[in-house]
Parts: C-alpha cells; sequence; structure tokens
C-alpha cells in the first residue's frame, strides 16, 4: 500500500505511537550518558544514580549543547558547555552563575527496561496502564531469561518486514513448508494483534507426519505485533515453546533497524541456568532459519499490495490494525491528525 496522509502503514515519516526498542540495559551502566537517534527525534539517554534512565531532548535550552555531552549528578545532568543542571523530570535545578535555577525545561519520554532492553515511549500522550511494554502473550506474567540474537538493517518499512511472518502463502512458495497455514485474528488489546495458526491438515507430507504427535492440536505458530513495529514469534511443539521478539523501528527513508531477542521462561538453580542458555541457543536457531530466505527480497521490495488474494487476508488485516493506531509524525512525536472524512474504513 503506498504512503498516503490517512494510512500510516508503510509511510516513511508517520508511525503508531508506541513503546520502541533504543538501546541494550547493559549499555548504559548507572551514571553514564549516551546519545540516541530514535525516530528522527536526538535524545540524550542516561542511567542515574538510582539506576533509573532517563531519556530527555538531547538539545540544552540555554545554548543547544548536547546534553550526552554532559555529566550525570544523582539522578540529573549537568551540561557539559556552560554547567546547568536539569533533574531526572528536565526541570533546570541550577544555574551556576547565577547561583539559582531558571524555569526552563528539558522535554523527558517515559522509559522502561524489558528483556534486556531500554524501551522508550515515543507519543504526546502518557502511555498510563493501558498501554503495555511488547510481550508474547504465553509470557505476559512471566519472568524470562534473554539473550540477544541479530542486529540488523533492512531496506524496507518495519510494518512491510512484519508482514513476512503473517505471509501465509510465502511459506510455501519460499520455505516450503508441507502446510497451508491458515491464521485467525484476535485484538490482543487496542495496541496488539495476535495471528495464530489453525490448519490442522498437511499429514500426507512425512514432515508433518512426523511431528504431529508432538502437537495436541494444530502445528503451534502464532504472532503477536505491538504498535506496528515490534513482533513476537511462538513456535514449537507442546512440551517447548520458543519464543523470539523482534523489536523494529523505523530508520531514516522507511528504513528498518531491528534487534532480535530470544526469550525463555526463567528456571531456578544453576541447572536451570544451563537449561536456558542451551534453549536460547536452540532459539537462536529457529531464530536464523525465520531470516533465512527471505533477506534479498527486502532490499528490493516496493511494497504495494494491489492486487491482494484471498491467501493475502492476514496482511490486510495488520494493515488495517496499524491504521486503526494512534500515529505521530517522524521527528517531533505529536500526533498525526486524520480529517475524520478520510479515516481508513
Ligand atoms: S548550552 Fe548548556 S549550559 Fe549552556
Ligand atoms: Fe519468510
Amino acid at each position: 500500500m503506498p504512503a498516503s496522509a490517512d494510512s500510516t502503514f508503510n509511510h516513511p515519516t508517520q508511525f503508531v505511537q508506541g513503546w520502541y526498542w533504543a538501546l541494550p540495559c547493559k549499555d548504559l551502566a548507572v551514571g553514564r550518558v549516551k546519545a540516541i537517534s530514535l525516530l528522527g527525534r536526538n535524545l540524550a539517554i542516561y542511567r542515574g544514580a538510582s539506576g533509573q534512565v532517563v531519556a530527555m531532548d538531547a538539545y540544552c535550552p540555554h545554548m543547544g549543547a548536547h546534553l550526552a555531552e554532559g555529566k550525570v549528578e544523582g539522578d540529573g545532568i549537568r551540561c557539559f558547555f556552560h554547567n546547568w543542571k536539569y533533574d531526572a523530570g528536565g526541570n533546570c535545578v541550577e544555574v551556576p552563575s547565577l547561583g539559582r535555577a531558571l524555569p526552563v525545561r528539558v522535554r523527558t519520554w517515559h522509559t522502561a527496561e524489558k528483556y534486556g532492553m531500554i524501551w522508550v515511549w515515543v507519543g504526546q500522550t502518557d502511555p498510563g496502564s493501558t498501554a503495555p511494554l511488547p510481550f508474547a502473550p504465553e509470557l505476559e506474567q512471566v519472568e524470562c531469561d534473554t539473550a540477544f540474537g541479530a542486529r540488523f538493517v533492512k531496506n524496507c518499512h518495519p510494518n512491510v518486514l512484519l508482514i513476512n511472518a503473517i505471509d501465509a502463502h510465502h511459506f510455501n512458495t519460499v520455505h516450503h513448508l508441507p502446510l497451508e497455514i491458515v491464521f485467525e485474528r484476535q485484538a490482543l488489546n487496542a495496541h496488539a494483534v495476535t495471528f495464530r495458526n489453525t490448519t490442522r491438515g498437511g499429514d500426507d507430507a512425512w514432515l508433518i507426519r512426523l511431528i504431529r504427535p508432538l502437537y495436541r492440536q494444530e502445528v503451534t505458530y502464532s504472532l503477536c505485533y505491538w504498535y506496528g513495529s515490534t513482533g513476537t514469534v511462538t513456535l514449537g511443539p507442546d512440551f517447548l515453546h520458543f519464543y523470539i521478539l523482534f523489536a523494529l523501528r523505523l530508520a531514516e527513508g522507511g528504513k528498518t533497524e531491528g534487534q532480535t531477542i530470544l526469550l525463555t521462561r526463567q528456571r531456578s538453580g544453576c541447572l536451570g541456568w544451563v537449561i536456558n542458555r542451551g534453549l536460547l541457543w536452540l532459539t537462536q536457531q529457529v531464530g536464523n532459519y525465520f531470516a533465512k530466505g527471505d533477506t534479498q527480497v527486502f532490499q528490493t521490495i516496493q511494497f504495494d499490495l494491489k492486487t491482494p488474494i484471498k491467501a493475502d487476508q492476514s496482511i490486510l488485516d495488520l494493515i488495517q490494525q496499524v491504521n486503526q493506531q494512534t500515529a505521530v509524525h517522524w521527528g517531533t512525536w505529536e500526533t498525526v491528525i486524520i480529517p475524520e472524512r478520510n479515516l481508513p474504513t
């Protein structure tokens, strides 16, 4: 679908308001500050003495120095240039040359840490309690062990990359899966949608006959898509599910920056630790399989679903779900106002 003002899907400068991955937790030690560019906006992101992560607009309200050049002090940050200090709320709390504070403020953004990643809430309104961080539905309340897989850049939009895992037809043509995948779509909440394989056919293929005893019902393969940008994959036999999270974000020019995160339930003790290392390694191999075969097509695709057929229904569903969510503009993160007459049907 080509980008248009009233369609967020595959739009190069407009995207869904939501939680976006920023950088791995371990890359931001207490007392350190980093410069990041996230969805067109430059930020200084630091970890204060209390361990809290603070994300604020990059430029000092005095003269515009990048605050990542400064120093973390307690839970605040001091600008390198003339030493003005801002607290974790972005309020100026000290101007040394004046001996007092000034009523100026740097814009700050909500942050959270999950699955070994720092996430930033991108949008004008607060996430509140109804916009959770992305999770795999089976792991909603579960403590997890995690490992990072590949970090990648793709020459297409995150929305388009997400389509790959629900493009039922391509599993047969590209990945030679001897099974017709049929998805059932369900809204998990206002920000996430799930697609679950419901087909039980394929028994004429030896591979399916071989794995069938591992499944009480249909072969488990389900996706959960958050904010049009982060996708979780759940698959594997009934006794052992693998979970892979693809954290994506829009990059300049309608491209994708992504980080694969492998997840498994926390298991206790030393044995649990060893088992989980093995499971995460296995999950990585599963993830590699996903990445194989399609790579080239995402370097050259000009996505435009001009001629949808029945097998493309899940893709149409995702396009609709993305377009229904609140959108924000690249760089400003201000809400996109869509004239009512142009709302997608
Ligand atoms: S530019 Fe930051 S204190 Fe002057
Ligand atoms: Fe694929």
